[in-house]
């Protein structure tokens, strides 16, 4: 499956902010937040939508909605909380699960320290979050751990994706759609973007 890469002028506008190192811990968030909606709109593009009678003020109308109730998000901690502002008032009732990870600084594997999942996780569609795709290995830990669940409906939403994880994650994961804002150059030895936008988590909290 081919990723879905936003194309659009406002996505390179606030992407250009939050790459430059002098964006601050709370104008970070609010853009991460703010291009965490325009992925969840193209994600939700294939919705399926319910037939459902609604009565306006004038008359009966037969209209469609979607069942928010088959939704879930998982952010993948810490950084993938991040866009839980932006995604949650597009579907106010999807549940959330979480999954923390962190990648080892030296064998960039990721090393799991919880895992919480909403009930009938196997019966929603699963939208992954997390800023940053870089081995994949964080995305694909996270897909598998959710697969043992029974979930059979995933995609993966980021803001940054490197082509090293982009191609691993397809690799796994075939079956599941990655929507991201910007596809980047490359990795660099210590498995950090290039030319990215740094520490996410460190930015997204001010740890560093
Ligand atoms: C970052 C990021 C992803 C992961 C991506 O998290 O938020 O989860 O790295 O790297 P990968 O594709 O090589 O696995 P990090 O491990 O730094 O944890 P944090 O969010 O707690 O800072
Ligand atoms: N995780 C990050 O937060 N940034 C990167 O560039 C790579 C992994």
């Amino acid at each position: 499956m081919k990723e879905v890469v936003l194309n659009h002028p406002l996505i390179t506008h606030k992407l250009s902010i939050l790459r430059d190192k002098r964006t601050g811990t709370k104008e970070f968030r609010e853009l991460v937040g703010e291009i965490a909606v325009l992925l969840c709109y193209e994600a939700l593009k294939d919705a399926k939508l319910e037939d459902t009678t609604i009565n306006t003020p004038l008359e009966e109308y037969k209209t469609k909605c979607i069942n928010e109730d088959n939704y879930a998000f998982v952010p993948i901690l810490r950084a993938g909380m991040s866009m839980i502002d932006g995604v949650l008032p597009v579907v106010p009732n999807a549940k959330i699960g979480h999954i923390g990870l962190y990648r080892n600084e030296e064998t960039l594997e990721p090393v799991e320290y919880y895992y919480k999942m909403p009930k009938n996780i196997k019966n929603r569609e699963v939208l992954v979050l997390d800023p940053m795709l870089a081995t994949g290995g964080s995305a694909i830990a996270t897909i598998n751990r959710l697969k043992q669940d029974g979930v059979k409906k995933i995609k993966f939403l980021c803001v940054i994706a490197a082509p090293e994880g982009l191609n691993a994650l397809k690799k796994a994961h075939k079956d599941v759609q990655i929507y991201c804002a910007s596809v980047d150059r490359q990795l660099n030895d210590i498995g950090y973007i290039l030319p990215g936008l740094g520490d996410a988590g460190d930015r997204v909290y001010g740890t560093k």
